[in-house]
């Protein structure tokens, strides 16, 4: 029996909720992945005390759920934070921001103890970069920022009509070289008017739940 690419996700969903500590608050990733893991967490809604979430579209998903939804700033260190990913590599390093969260992705992440990231088989690579690296940025900073991506080696292209939940835009790096992805974050982080970037080296995942057809795979 071959499973869909859904099976697989519902199933990562699932086997992450093994990764949720009880009476304690949870940071939320976006995405059709989490989608899947909110509402296995509603299940168990009354064994945690509520979220931290990186998108608009996952606080209203949550909330339709009755899970309360906390503001990061007024809650202290998460213990798991958990979300998807486009790309995630060997070393659990990870391109995100295909649905445009990087930045809230990544301020939640960095707030939490253990990131656990769920994905289909699909998305395991041996390295980073066929998917574009999403990088979010100031608006007016735009064509400046798209010529130092093209400096790096990359082919940046404006995602038409789409604004971030910050109200900024996103432009999708195409043919980046990712030999050290933290180097590479941290060269594009630093462009000026650079938000943030849709490489996650710094913030990579601590455990890998992933969805193949013989079942969940947890790599470490
Ligand atoms: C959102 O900005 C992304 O980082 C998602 O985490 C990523 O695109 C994975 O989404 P899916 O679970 O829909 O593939």
């Amino acid at each position: 029996s071959t499973l869909t690419q859904d099976d697989k996700k519902r199933a990562v969903a699932r086997k992450a909720i093994d990764f949720v500590p009880d009476d304690s608050i949870i940071g939320v990733g976006t995405g059709s992945t989490v989608n899947f893991f909110i509402d296995e967490l509603a299940r168990i809604k009354a064994r945690i005390d509520g979220c931290v979430s990186s998108s608009d579209a996952s606080t209203a998903r949550l909330k339709a759920h009755g899970i309360p939804v906390y503001e990061l700033s007024s809650v202290g260190e998460l213990q798991v934070y958990i979300d998807g990913a486009d790309e995630v590599n060997h070393s659990l390093h990870m391109i995100k921001g295909g649905g445009g969260a990087l930045t809230r992705e990544k301020i939640v992440a960095s707030a939490a103890r253990e990131f656990i990231c769920i994905a289909d088989e699909a998305k395991y690579v041996s390295k980073l970069g066929a998917f574009p690296v999403a990088v979010e940025v100031i608006p007016m900073a735009r064509s400046v920022v798209a010529r130092e991506l093209v400096h790096l080696g990359g082919h940046p292209e404006l995602r038409q009509g789409f604004t971030t939940d910050n109200g900024n835009l996103i432009l999708d790096v195409h043919d980046l070289d990712i030999l050290k992805p933290l180097e590479m974050e941290t060269a594009i982080n630093q462009i000026a008017g650079v938000v943030c970037c849709g490489i996650f080296a710094r913030q990579h995942a601590h455990v890998l739940l992933l969805g193949a057809d013989d079942g969940v795979k947890v790599i470490r």
